[in-house]
């Protein structure tokens, strides 16, 4: 029975024609390795309209918000543990003292169960150090955040804990004053350092290599003379790829 709640919570929670696909797949991982809705022993759903009477500093901004798809005001159809309580849990102890600790789940596991595909990418060969517990969803993503849910800009958020990737340098890479998820991937890749593709295809969708500046050091089968430096990652001479403060070319 609760297998069957979960199906139709998902359809719900991700509606139109074009789910149905996505409502399978829910179906089928929600057997067995879904962090369900979080429980607290004892309580039932209420539904989010009654927070408001305390939290108004929180609801008031929520309906607009990336996760506003989650709360049931708009839809009747929709179950009642959807809105806060999808990832605080049932309140209604929490309701009925008035607020009191240890009656409400603070929130963050909840994720997984929505995100399974999230998730996953923290299990790669290269990922942020999420389960090993050094760093949490909400390390990156405000709980009751703004559209993209991300804590200022993405790049303020990677420096906060890189440092030496922060600039300003004296020679900057572009697309790393842009936006660090030009090159990496923020959760988790199967390529070595969040890498979204191994070098030099990384470099090369930018770059071609100008011949003179890089030697020509091989031949192709047509003859046509290449640079070795195609075949050496890139970086094993360009390595201050996030900006340099001595040299142009990103050298040193
Ligand atoms: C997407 C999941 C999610 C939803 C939906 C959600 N919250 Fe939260 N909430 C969190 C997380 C995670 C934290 C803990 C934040 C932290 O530790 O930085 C939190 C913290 C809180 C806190 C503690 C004070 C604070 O600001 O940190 C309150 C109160 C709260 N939420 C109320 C609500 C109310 C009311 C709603 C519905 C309008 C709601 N939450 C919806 C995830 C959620
Ligand atoms: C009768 C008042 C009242 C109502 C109604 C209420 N809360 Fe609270 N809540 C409190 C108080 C008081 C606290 C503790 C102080 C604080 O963090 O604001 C609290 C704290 C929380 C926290 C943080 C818990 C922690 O461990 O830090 C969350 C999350 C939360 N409430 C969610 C909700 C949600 C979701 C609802 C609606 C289903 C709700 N509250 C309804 C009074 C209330
Ligand atoms: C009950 C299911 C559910 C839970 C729990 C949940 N989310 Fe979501 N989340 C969604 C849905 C549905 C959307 C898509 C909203 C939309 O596009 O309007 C979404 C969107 C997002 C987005 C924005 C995606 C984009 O493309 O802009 C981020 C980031 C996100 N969630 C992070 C989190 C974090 C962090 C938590 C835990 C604090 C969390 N979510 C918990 C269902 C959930
Ligand atoms: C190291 C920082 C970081 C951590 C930790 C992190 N995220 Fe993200 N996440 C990001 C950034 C940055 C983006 C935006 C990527 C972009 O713009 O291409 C993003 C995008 C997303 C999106 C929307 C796009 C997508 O990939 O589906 C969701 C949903 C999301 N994150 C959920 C989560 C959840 C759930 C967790 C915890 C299990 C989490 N994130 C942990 C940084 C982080
Ligand atoms: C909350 C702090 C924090 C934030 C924010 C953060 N990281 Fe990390 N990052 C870490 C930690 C911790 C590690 C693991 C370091 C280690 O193992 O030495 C790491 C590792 C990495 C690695 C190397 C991975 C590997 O396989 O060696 C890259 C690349 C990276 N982060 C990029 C980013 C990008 C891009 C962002 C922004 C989307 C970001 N980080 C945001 C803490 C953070
Ligand atoms: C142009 C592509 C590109 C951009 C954009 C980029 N990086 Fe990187 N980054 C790389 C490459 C390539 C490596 C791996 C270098 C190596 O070890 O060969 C790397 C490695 C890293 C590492 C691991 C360093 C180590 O010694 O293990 C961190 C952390 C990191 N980048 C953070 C960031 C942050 C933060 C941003 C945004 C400010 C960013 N990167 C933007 C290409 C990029
Ligand atoms: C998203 C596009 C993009 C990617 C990916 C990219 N670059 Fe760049 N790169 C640029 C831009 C734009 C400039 C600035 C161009 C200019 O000033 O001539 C630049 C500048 C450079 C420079 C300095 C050029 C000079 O004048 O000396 C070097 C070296 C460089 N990139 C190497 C790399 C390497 C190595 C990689 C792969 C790890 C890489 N780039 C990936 C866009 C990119
Ligand atoms: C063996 C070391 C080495 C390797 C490997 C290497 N480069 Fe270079 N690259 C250099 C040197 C040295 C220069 C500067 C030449 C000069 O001073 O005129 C340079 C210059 C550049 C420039 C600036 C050229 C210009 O015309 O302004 C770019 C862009 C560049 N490299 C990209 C790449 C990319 C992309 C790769 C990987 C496919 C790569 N390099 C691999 C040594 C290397």
């Amino acid at each position: 029975m609760k297998q069957r709640t979960r199906c139709v919570a998902n359809y719900l929670l991700f509606g139109g024609a074009a789910a149905w696909g996505l409502l399978l797949v829910s179906c089928v991982m929600t057997t067995g390795t879904v962090t369900s809705i979080p429980s607290v022993p004892g309580a039932t759903f209420v539904g989010s309209a009654g927070c408001v009477e305390c939290h108004e500093n929180i609801t008031t901004q929520f309906y607009d918000r990336t996760h506003a798809g989650l709360m049931g005001h708009a839809n009747k159809a929709r179950t009642p543990e959807q809105g806060c309580e999808s990832c605080h849990g049932p309140a209604s102890l929490h309701v009925k003292s008035g607020g009191e600790s240890g009656t409400i789940v603070k929130g963050a596991q909840a994720c997984a169960s929505c995100h399974q595909e999230v998730q996953a990418r923290f299990s790669m060969a290269s990922h942020h150090p999420l389960r090993e517990g050094v760093v949490g969803c909400t390390s990156c993503h405000a709980a009751h955040g703004s559209k993209q849910a991300t804590l200022t800009s993405t790049n303020a958020t990677c420096t906060s804990c890189h440092q030496a990737m922060r600039g300003p340098h004296a020679f900057e890479h572009g697309p790393a004053v842009e936006n660090c998820t030009n090159c990496h991937h923020p959760h988790g890749s199967p390529l070595r350092k969040l890498l979204t593709m191994s070098q030099p295809m990384l470099c090369l969708q930018c770059h071609s290599l100008p011949n003179n500046r890089h030697g020509q050091t091989g031949a192709n089968a047509t003859g046509t003379p290449f640079s070795a430096a195609v075949l050496r990652d890139c970086t094993s001479c360009h390595s201050q790829i996030h900006g340099s403060s001595q040299d142009q070319h990103l050298r040193y």
